[in-house]
């Protein structure tokens, strides 16, 4: 970890100086993240959290992440700081991590939606750090989309999606391009059990070599189950304004890659699909996939077509295939 990482402030400019003002004041301002653009809030004030989901059309039961700048700011805030997140800290924050552990009282039920637990994530970007350090103390924020919508990478992409009614702060595109991690922590004196909620840049394999090299306790790894423990990861999101067609190469062959074919297979009538071109490096493709999404959203388009290729290997990609699969209204 480098040291310096949660003394540094970063120069307060004009757009940071205002974002502040309109947080202390109980506003809420898209933020920069390396990930995403949140939507944020501060974490003191019951009325600006009701604001976050009312601005979104959220429902109430799909808890916050709260976003911190060190990990001295995250012990605030929860009962305990086990080792493991101690380590997973020290590896990957700040960055795109979310550790979700038991609360304690400083964090309201209207943030966690009534769990015990409370996500907990360090941001990297200067800005979004500027903005949580002048302010004082941390902000809760989801992603800037509307409730089930494709996530903004860009500050455009926020004033598209609010219709310029929320300020933003424009951080430039972001870095990462999906959202964080999520992992959920539970450490016994012999055991460290991890529960993957999401997946994101940090790949488990990543995380399981920092366990391993710092604790003697035996690392167990949940992929999530079919009851879902993140409340926000429901089935249908991400979704673009049109269709979105996954389909595996194989099947599209098999259908003479041809739209007319799959129509008359799903009883459809597209007529313009837009082929969604990913980069081959999972990467680039995570900093494009929003993006991208939304460009093939635009008229004539009718349908996005995303084949599933040989290629789409590797945990990088599951993160990236996880957001597709739930963007999409058709799987072939
Ligand atoms: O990269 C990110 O994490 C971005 C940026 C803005 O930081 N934020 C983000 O927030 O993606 P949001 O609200 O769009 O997604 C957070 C997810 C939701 O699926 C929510 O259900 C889950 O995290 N979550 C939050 N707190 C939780 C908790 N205590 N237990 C389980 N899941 C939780
Ligand atoms: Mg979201």
């Amino acid at each position: 970890m480098n040291s310096d990482w949660n003394k540094s402030k970063t120069e307060i400019s004009p757009s940071i100086a205002k974002a502040v003002q309109a947080l202390k004041e109980g506003g809420v301002v898209a933020i920069p993240t390396e990930t995403v653009y949140g939507l944020a809030a501060k974490i003191t004030s019951d009325s600006a959290i009701r604001k976050i989901f009312s601005t979104k059309d959220r429902p109430f039961f799909d808890p916050l992440i709260v976003h911190v700048t060190s990990v001295e700011q995250a012990k605030t805030l929860v009962k305990e700081w086990p080792q493991s997140a101690q380590i997973l800290a020290e590896a990957f924050w700040p960055g795109p991590l979310t550790l979700v552990l038991p609360k304690n009282n400083s964090v309201t039920d209207l943030i966690t939606s009534g769990l015990e637990t409370v996500g907990l994530r360090c941001p990297r970007h200067p800005m979004a750090r500027a903005i949580i350090e002048n302010l004082g103390e941390p902000v809760a924020a989801p992603s800037a989309n509307r409730f089930g919508r494709t996530s903004p990478s860009t500050a455009q992409h926020v004033a598209d999606e609010f219709k310029n009614k929320v300020l933003v702060v424009d951080g430039g595109p972001c870095e990462v391009g999906i959202e964080s991690t999520i992992v959920k922590l539970n450490e016994s004196h012999s055991t460290i059990d991890l529960t993957l909620l999401r997946a994101g840049a940090i790949v488990p394999e990543q995380m399981k070599t920092a366990l391993e090299n710092c604790s003697h306790k035996q690392i167990i790894f949940h992929q999530p189950g079919r009851n879902i423990e993140a409340p926000g990861q429901v089935k249908h999101h991400y979704m673009p304004t049109i269709p979105v067609l996954s389909i595996n190469r194989t099947t599209w062959d098999s259908f003479n890659c041809s739209i007319e074919n799959v129509n008359l297979h799903l009883g459809a009538s597209f007529l313009q699909p837009c082929f969604l071109n990913l980069n081959s490096s999972p990467e680039q493709a995570a900093r494009e996939l929003y993006s991208e999404l939304r460009k093939c959203s635009t008229p004539p388009h009718d349908v996005i077509v995303f084949i599933k290729d040989s290629h789409h290997q590797g945990e990088y990609w599951a993160a990236l295939l996880d957001r597709l699969n739930r963007a999409s209204t058709y799987s072939l």
